[in-house]
């Protein structure tokens, strides 16, 4: 399984890309918005940071304007994958950027036919929303699970990359699903990494190190 981050904060995406743990970037307006700064200074240097996927979203909502973005977009960097909001103009975008092999992100997905139609019109990601799907009731494993499902009956190339994560029990039931990706916070990233008992475990090491006899210690 892949490990996005979803930020766009660079000191979040630096600390975690130190690790060794980032696979990809996934943006959106939102949360360039959170950086107060130049959106597109913010993406390049982003783009720059990242070897893998970064994918930036366009304003647009004609299939043209989303077009012309997403070769701009593309420009920022060879590991740019342009997201493209699931709506009929966003498919035409998607059909058109496939043959010229652009990647795309169908993001704000909300049920498994969008899947399945992103997918046809040549989505190499498509992104469910499964945390706003369960802030109205609706649990959205379930749609993570259909998609999985159907992508594999039919072998579509499409890859499934979990988004709008609330906790890291969302992340062990994408990867038991077998979702080819998840999108993270940073923040519950870092829950990922702590445990309680590794913290507590640690304390107790260095404590009994501390009372050992000085003299012994060559
Ligand atoms: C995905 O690409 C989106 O950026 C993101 O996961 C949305 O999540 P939210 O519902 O927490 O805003």
């Amino acid at each position: 399984m892949k490990i996005f981050l979803d930020t766009a904060n660079l000191a979040s995406i630096r600390t975690y890309n130190d690790m060794g743990i980032v696979d990809g970037i996934t943006t959106n307006p939102s949360l360039l918005y959170k950086e107060k700064q130049s959106p597109e200074s913010v993406m390049r240097e982003i783009v720059e940071l990242i070897k893998g996927p970064v994918s930036l979203e366009v304003i647009g909502t004609k299939s043209e304007e989303m077009i012309t973005e997403a070769h701009k977009l593309v420009k920022f960097g060879k590991n740019v994958v342009v997201k493209i909001p699931m709506i009929p103009e966003g498919l035409i975008a998607v059909k058109r950027l496939r043959d010229e092999g652009i990647p795309t992100n169908v993001t704000l997905i909300f049920s498994a036919n969008q899947a399945i139609l992103a997918s046809k019109a040549g989505a190499s990601y498509v992104s469910p929303f499964i945390g706003r799907l369960d802030d109205i009731g609706q649990e959205g494993m379930v749609l993570i699970r259909e998609i999985v499902q159907i992508f594999r009956n039919y072998n579509f190339d499409t890859q499934t990359l979990v988004a709008s994560i609330r906790h890291p029990l969302h992340v062990i039931e994408a990867a038991k699903i077998g979702a080819e990706v998840v999108t993270l916070p940073p923040d519950i990233l870092g829950k990922m990494i702590k445990h309680p008992l590794t913290q507590t475990g640690l304390d107790l090491f260095l404590n009994d190190w501390k009372k050992i006899d000085k003299d012994l210690l060559i």
